[in-house]
């Protein structure tokens, strides 16, 4: 079977082109049991996933204590940097001193060269605040991070996992201040995770901010892998309903439980890129084979009838 033809689309309101999957690199490391652990296996998923046509790769300082940042960096050595979308976070802890995390202008000074130096690039293309830090104030982190913009170390700025009002007032800041500002959010945001349609999306639609989900097929739940009577926190009645109907419209439409659940994001049109994070090439093949499931409007008025959105604060202390 030919590969599938990758899509592209501009990131929100910008003009950066990425694919229409984002390849999420948080499994590429050795700090938990379930990562890739071997360097060699999380590369060739990086090398498939290029050849596929991804151009857009997300990780974070604290996947693995940098260690995902660092395979990602010696990956790209073989590529054309000047094509590639690279997106990292700061906040988390990078150690145990309490200068090691959070927003304060010092440590995002601080950890966008330790990033720098991992990757082995100049820049990195999207700098992304994973969230919202109660105890440094927003003004200081956007100045933080409009300066490294005007510097060229970064080239396009987002966020991720936070409150409506917490975004909107860092958008207005920016806007008031005349600051780079946030061009794109990253929510969780899947078929049965859509609390976000009650809380940031909106933001984004008014804001032309892009939309690039994480956990989209909710952490390998909607793959439909997983035994009704395992207990886990994702399997309520309400999700099990979810997935009969994501099981049901794969089986009329030929395509997998994982394909329909990520076609489901890709029509959506505030979406422009969810975030993949597969653990094997067979993975990443079926998840971009997605682009070639289409669904009709009564598909996808099946896919969300089994759940009424609403946001609870707890999320964005995920
Ligand atoms: N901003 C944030 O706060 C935040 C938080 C989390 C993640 N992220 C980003 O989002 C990315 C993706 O998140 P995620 O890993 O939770 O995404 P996901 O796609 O919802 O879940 C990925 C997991 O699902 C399983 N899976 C994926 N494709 C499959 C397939 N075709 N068949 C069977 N199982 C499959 C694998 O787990 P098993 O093989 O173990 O079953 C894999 O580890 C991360 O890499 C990271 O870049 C961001």
């Amino acid at each position: 079977m030919p590969d599938t033809e990758m899509e592209y689309t501009k990131l929100g309101d910008t003009g950066l082109e990425v694919s229409r999957f984002c390849l999420g690199c948080m499994n590429f490391g050795s700090d938990r049991e379930w990562m890739i652990g071997d360097e060699e296996d999380s590369r060739k998923i990086i090398d498939r996933a290029i050849e596929l046509g991804i151009n857009f790769l997300d990780t974070a300082n604290v996947y693995s204590q940098g260690e995902s940042e660092e395979i990602v960096g010696r990956a790209i050595e073989d590529y054309d940097r000047e094509e590639l979308v690279i997106a990292t976070k700061v906040y988390g802890p990078m150690g145990d001193g309490p200068n090691k995390q959070g927003l304060s202008r010092k440590h995002v000074l601080d950890q966008i060269e330790a990033s720098l130096d991992r990757l082995g690039t100049d820049y990195v293309d999207l700098y992304q605040i994973p969230r919202w830090d109660e105890t440094t104030p927003i003004e200081e982190t956007l100045h933080a991070l409009d300066h490294l913009v005007e510097t060229g170390k970064v080239r396009y700025l987002g966020a991720s996992t936070m409150a409506a009002w917490q975004f909107t007032k860092a958008l207005s800041e920016s806007d008031l201040n005349d600051y780079a500002r946030f061009e794109c959010m990253q929510p969780q945001y899947n078929l049965v995770d859509r609390q976000e349609e009650e809380n940031v999306l909106p933001v984004c639609e008014d804001q032309g901010v892009g939309v690039i989900p994480w956990s989209p097929l909710g952490g390998g739940f909607l793959t439909g892998k997983y035994d009704r009577d395992d207990a886990r926190e994702r399997f309520t009645d309400e999700n099990w309903v979810v997935l009969d109907a994501v099981e049901a419209i794969a089986d009329e439409t030929d395509a997998t439980p994982a394909q329909v659940s990520l076609a489901w994001l890709l029509h959506n049109d505030v979406v422009d890129a969810p975030i993949i994070g597969p653990r094997s090439v067979d993975h990443l093949e079926e998840n971009v084979a997605a682009l070639d499931v289409s669904l009709s409007e009564a598909e996808m008025e099946r896919l969300e009838a089994p759940k009424q959105p609403t946001w609870s604060r707890a999320i964005a202390d995920l």
